[in-house]
């Protein structure tokens, strides 16, 4: 893969501070060339941390958050205060403490019913990034996760939304978890122009490997291949497994 870096941090400080780094270089380049800085941000637990840190002086005095719009790669449909929700984790983490202006938080609607929500999300998605380029956006960072299945955002294996070619934001039923979801297709994510997995604990060692050192095919995370945009694994020591070794 010749478009990603593998960055092995020796802890989830690391990850985070590195990953910090990362986004605020790239929202310099951003605003400086564009005026904007445009960022699908990742759910789940592993983000916290780069949300916390981003949100304390050292870092967020570096940012213009007057012209950064924050987009979410996925969520869970649920109400934006409900425990699960991601909208709910970036606001406790970060948008409580930082001064970006609502209108630049694009949140997805996660309390409405799934393809209403995604159609919603759509046409927000359209009407920021018009004109669109091949029909769609181009994030100047997506942030992802990985989780132990190999799946990514919310897409997960056997799921119908990693075939959709068509629309830019999707429903997606997780049997395992009996929850509804909203994801960013693969085309969006495939479009973007920086992709950063965030990938901390042991317990993710065997699908780094499995994806990052056999490149074993078919998980979805396996899928992310920008065809004009950079891959960055900030991955943690205990979840590099043999990786590290390499
Ligand atoms: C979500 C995320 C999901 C997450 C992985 C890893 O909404 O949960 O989009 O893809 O990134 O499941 O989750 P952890 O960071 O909690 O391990």
């Amino acid at each position: 893969m010749t478009n990603t870096e593998i960055i092995i941090c020796s802890d989830v400080d690391e990850l985070n501070r590195k990953a910090a780094e990362q986004f605020v270089a790239l929202a310099r380049q951003a605003i400086a060339a564009r005026g904007r800085f445009a960022v699908a941000l990742a759910g789940g637990s592993t983000p916290k941390g780069l949300y916390s840190l981003l949100a304390t002086g050292e870092f967020s005095e570096q940012i213009a958050w007057q012209q950064v719009h924050l987009f979410w790669g996925d969520e869970r449909c649920v109400a934006p205060d409900h425990a699960e929700s991601n909208f709910r984790m970036v606001k406790e983490s970060l948008l409580a403490k930082i001064p970006i202006p609502s209108e630049n938080v694009h949140r997805m609607a996660g309390e409405l019913a799934p393809l209403a929500a995604a159609a919603a999300y759509e046409r927000e998605l359209k009407e920021f990034f018009s004109p669109l380029e091949k029909n769609l956006p181009r994030f100047d960072l997506l942030l992802l996760g990985l989780g132990e299945d190999g799946h990514t955002a919310s897409l997960f294996p056997g799921s119908s939304a990693l075939n959709e070619s068509a629309r830019l934001v999707a429903p997606s039923y997780v049997e395992k978890l009996d929850a509804h979801r909203l994801t960013l297709t693969l085309p969006v994510i495939n479009h973007g122009a920086q992709i950063s997995f965030l990938v901390a604990g042991k317990s993710k060692a065997s699908i780094v490997t499995e994806i990052l050192r056999r490149e074993t095919g078919g998980y979805p995370a396996a899928r992310i291949q920008p065809a004009r945009g950079q891959v960055t694994w900030f991955i943690t020591q205990d979840a590099a497994g043999d990786l590290a070794m390499s």
